[in-house]
């Protein structure tokens, strides 16, 4: 008879010692117990079978055991309040040549280099902002309708005036900021010129033409005598220098509470002569909303509106980056898409 117990004593070593505890199941030690069963006459199979199975019993404890032993790591202690490169090295990063800039990104550089030319400085928007200077300082006042054009996303927290805080659905919540920034210019004799591209939120159905986080360019022009006649003048030459070519553009009136008098504005097709799928075979592309800022803005900017005037636009930078590059959705600029990005 073999001796279980000091195999018991072997096996459960070579458990201990292993890196693969699991293996020792398999040791033909074990595997000629099994063999030896059925060898043995009635009268001792039942009680060799029993301690058989309880030594395999007792491998299959200590392979147990000795797996979680391996299967633990001592993790070293952090501080989960540490900037990240405190408790681990910086992460890889894809070589630099590998990537590319975000077509948006690349565009509105180029849309900040040519107002730069005309003598714009460029600003930054907020992507938290309040309900003053989303509608008060644009001359909505509380409970005006025409809030609710901006159908947009609030948070739990409110503001001074008890009121959640939104994530701004125009960059026009930047006006009342510029004005107050640079209103100094204007005793000095200098104009306010400015623009204001970033990021803007709405609540909208999304599909190829409209996404929940777009791009939109501000323009905020202010100084004596300002009239509607440069507010033209100054888009014109701007999107001739965009798309590189020479350009009609309409002027219809439209509403804004924070401009008055407020225009749509539409450029002439830059693809087409006689209507193609970019104007919906309409020869016109309605592009923007502009205006010449109303008193009331002025006013809350603490700049006197019998002084000083000046004019405003909002344009919507997606669609002016779609139509110079012929993309047909939206959606790809925020699809994080490599085959899309990689284009550019
Ligand atoms: N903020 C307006 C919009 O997003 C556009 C606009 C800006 C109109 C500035 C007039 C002046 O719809």
């Amino acid at each position: 008879m073999p001796d279980i117990e000091l195999l018991e004593r072997q096996l459960t070593a070579r458990v201990h010692a292993s890196a693969q505890p699991s293996e020792v199941l398999r040791a033909p030690e074990i595997r000629q117990l099994y063999a030896q069963i059925r060898t043995l006459d009635a009268s001792q199979r039942a009680e060799f079978g029993a301690r058989v199975n309880a030594l395999k019993l007792s491998i299959e404890q200590a392979i147990a055991a000795r797996q979680a032993e391996l299967d633990y790591v001592e993790l070293p202690p952090i501080d989960v309040t540490a900037p990240m490169d405190v408790n681990a090295a910086l992460p890889a990063l894809l070589p630099a040549e590998q990537g590319s800039q975000h077509p948006l990104t690349r565009e509105i550089a180029r849309i900040s280099e040519i107002f730069g030319r005309m003598g714009f400085v460029t600003e930054q928007s907020r992507e938290i902002d309040d309900q003053y200077h989303m509608f008060e300082s644009l001359n909505f006042p509380k409970g005006h309708p025409a809030r609710d054009d901006y159908d947009t996303f609030m948070t739990v927290e409110t503001d001074r005036e008890q009121e959640p805080l939104i994530a701004p659905a125009h960059t026009s919540t930047m006006q009342n900021r510029t004005l107050v920034k640079y209103r100094d210019q204007l005793e000095r004799g200098e104009a306010i010129a400015a623009i204001v591209p970033d990021r803007v939120f709405r609540n909208e159905d999304l599909d190829a033409r409209h996404e929940h986080t777009f791009y939109q360019v501000e323009g905020i022009y202010v100084a004596r005598g300002v009239h509607a006649g440069m507010l033209v003048a100054t888009l014109k030459k701007f999107l001739e220098e965009y798309y590189g070519r020479q350009l009609e553009v309409r002027v219809n009136p439209f509403y804004f509470p924070f401009t008055e008098p407020s225009f749509e504005f539409a450029l002439s097709c830059p693809f087409c002569e006689h209507g193609c799928n970019v104007c919906s075979q309409s020869k016109w592309i309605e592009l923007l909303g502009c205006g010449m800022i109303h008193p009331n803005v002025l006013r809350a900017a603490d700049i006197d509106p019998e002084v000083y005037t000046g004019f405003a636009f909002g344009c919507g930078i997606d669609r002016l980056v779609m139509m110079k590059y012929g993309i047909e959705d939206v959606r790809h600029f925020e699809s994080a898409k490599l085959d899309f990005l990689r284009q550019f």
